[in-house]
C-alpha cells in the first residue's frame, strides 16, 4: 500500500459497502475505504467465503448479520476503518480481517455521541497515551500498513503536536479533516491547518475537507501540500468526482450503484440509505422516487423501482455459473 499521489474514497457508515467502493474505484479512486466498523462488532465475526455471491464475509457468529463484506478484486486499495477505545480489543478485531484488506485504519475523528459516549472516535483525541497504545499495539503485531485519521484540535500547535505524536508510532500515514470536532459539516474545511501538519511530518499525510469536483483535488494538493488527497460527500453525491473526464451525470452513476447494489447483494438497508443521501442532495425525497425508497423492503423492489427488474433476475439465476466470471454480469 503507498500513500502518495493517490485518490482516496473517505470511510462513510451506511455508504462505504463493497458495491459504493467498486463504484468509486471504477471511476478512479486509488484507495477505498469501508465505513467505520466498531471493535466489540468485529470481535464476534467469523471469515466465511461467500461462493454464491464470489466474495468474503465476516459474519457475526451464529447469525447470518453481515458485519464486513470484500472481493479479492478490491484486496489491494480496500481500508478496513475501526473504531475502537482499546488497544487489545482493536487488535483482536484488526487481525480477524487484516489478511484480506490493504490496511487498517482507526477513526479519531467521529464526533457522535455513540462514538465519544464509548471513547471512541474524536474521544481518542485528547488521550495522546491511549493513541499511542492503540496504534503501537496493531503497528508492532500486524503485517499490514497501519493508519489513523484525525480532526483538528483547538489549536493548529495542538495539532501539529498530536501528529507528531502519531507519526511516531511508526503509523503509513496519517489522513486530516480539516475541521474542528464542534465544526458541522457546512463549515468550510480548513485548509491551511492541513498544511501545518504536512510541514511538520515526513510521513504521508492525507487531506480531507471539501473537495467537490475533480480540480478540487489539485486545489487542495496545491493548498496543503499532502500526499494524496480524501473525499467523502463529493463522492457520496457524484462517485464520478474521480475521474478526470466530465462528471458522469448522476442519475447515471445512481443506477450503476443499484446495480452494483444487487450483484454483490448489498444489505438493503445500506442501499437504501447510500440512496436517499443521493436523492436528497439533486432533489427531495418527498417526491415519488424519494417515497418508494424510503417504502422498499429488499433489493427486488429496489430493482424494480429502477426498472433493473431483469439484471436482478439475470444476476440472480446465473450467479453459481458466473463465481469466477463474473465479467459476464458487470
Ligand atoms: C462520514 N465521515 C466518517 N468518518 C470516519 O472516519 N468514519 C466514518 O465511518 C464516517 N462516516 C461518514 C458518513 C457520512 C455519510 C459522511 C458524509 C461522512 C466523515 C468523512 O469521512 C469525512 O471526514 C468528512 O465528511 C469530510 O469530508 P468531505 O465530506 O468534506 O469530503
Amino acid at each position: 500500500m503507498e500513500y502518495h499521489n493517490k485518490l482516496v474514497l473517505a470511510p462513510m457508515v451506511r455508504v462505504g459497502t463493497l458495491p459504493f467502493r467498486l463504484l468509486a474505484a471504477e471511476y478512479g479512486a486509488d484507495v477505498t475505504y469501508g465505513e467505520e466498523i466498531i471493535d466489540h462488532k468485529m470481535v464476534k465475526c467469523e471469515r466465511k467465503v461467500n461462493e454464491y455471491v464470489g466474495c468474503t464475509d465476516f459474519v457475526e457468529k451464529g447469525t447470518e448479520n453481515v458485519v464486513f463484506r470484500t472481493c479479492n478484486e478490491e484486496r489491494n486499495r480496500v481500508v478496513f476503518q475501526i473504531g475502537t477505545s482499546d488497544a487489545v480489543r482493536a487488535l483482536t478485531a484488526a487481525q480477524i480481517v487484516c489478511n484480506d484488506v490493504a490496511a487498517i485504519d482507526v477513526n479519531m475523528g467521529c464526533p457522535k455521541s455513540f462514538s465519544i459516549s464509548g471513547g471512541m472516535g474524536a474521544a481518542l483525541l485528547n488521550k495522546p497515551e491511549l493513541i499511542h497504545d492503540i496504534l503501537t499495539t496493531l503497528k508492532r503485531n500486524l503485517s499490514c500498513p497501519v493508519t489513523c485519521k484525525i480532526r483538528l484540535l483547538k489549536s493548529s500547535q495542538d495539532t501539529v503536536e498530536l501528529a507528531r505524536r502519531i507519526e511516531k508510532t511508526g503509523v503509513s500515514a496519517l489522513a486530516v479533516h480539516g475541521r474542528r470536532v464542534a465544526d458541522r459539516p457546512r463549515d468550510p474545511a480548513k485548509w491551511s491547518e492541513i498544511a501545518e501538519v504536512v510541514s511538520a511530518l515526513s510521513i504521508p499525510v492525507i487531506a480531507n475537507g471539501d473537495v467537490f469536483d475533480y480540480g478540487d483535488f489539485k486545489r487542495i494538493r496545491a493548498a496543503t501540500g499532502a500526499s494524496s488527497v480524501m473525499v467523502a460527500r463529493g463522492a457520496l453525491w457524484n462517485a464520478s468526482v474521480f475521474s478526470p473526464e466530465d462528471k458522469v451525470h448522476w442519475e447515471k452513476v445512481k443506477r450503476e450503484y443499484v446495480r452494483k447494489s444487487i450483484l454483490w447483494e448489498n444489505d438493503v438497508k445500506s442501499t437504501k440509505h447510500t440512496l436517499k443521501e443521493m436523492i436528497m442532495h439533486y432533489s427531495c425525497l418527498e417526491l415519488p422516487e424519494g417515497k418508494s425508497v424510503i417504502k422498499s423492503e429488499n433489493l427486488a423492489e429496489i430493482a424494480q423501482l429502477y426498472g433493473e427488474e431483469r439484471y436482478y433476475q439475470f444476476v440472480n439465476e446465473n450467479r453459481f455459473f458466473a463465481y469466477g466470471s463474473r465479467d459476464e454480469l458487470l
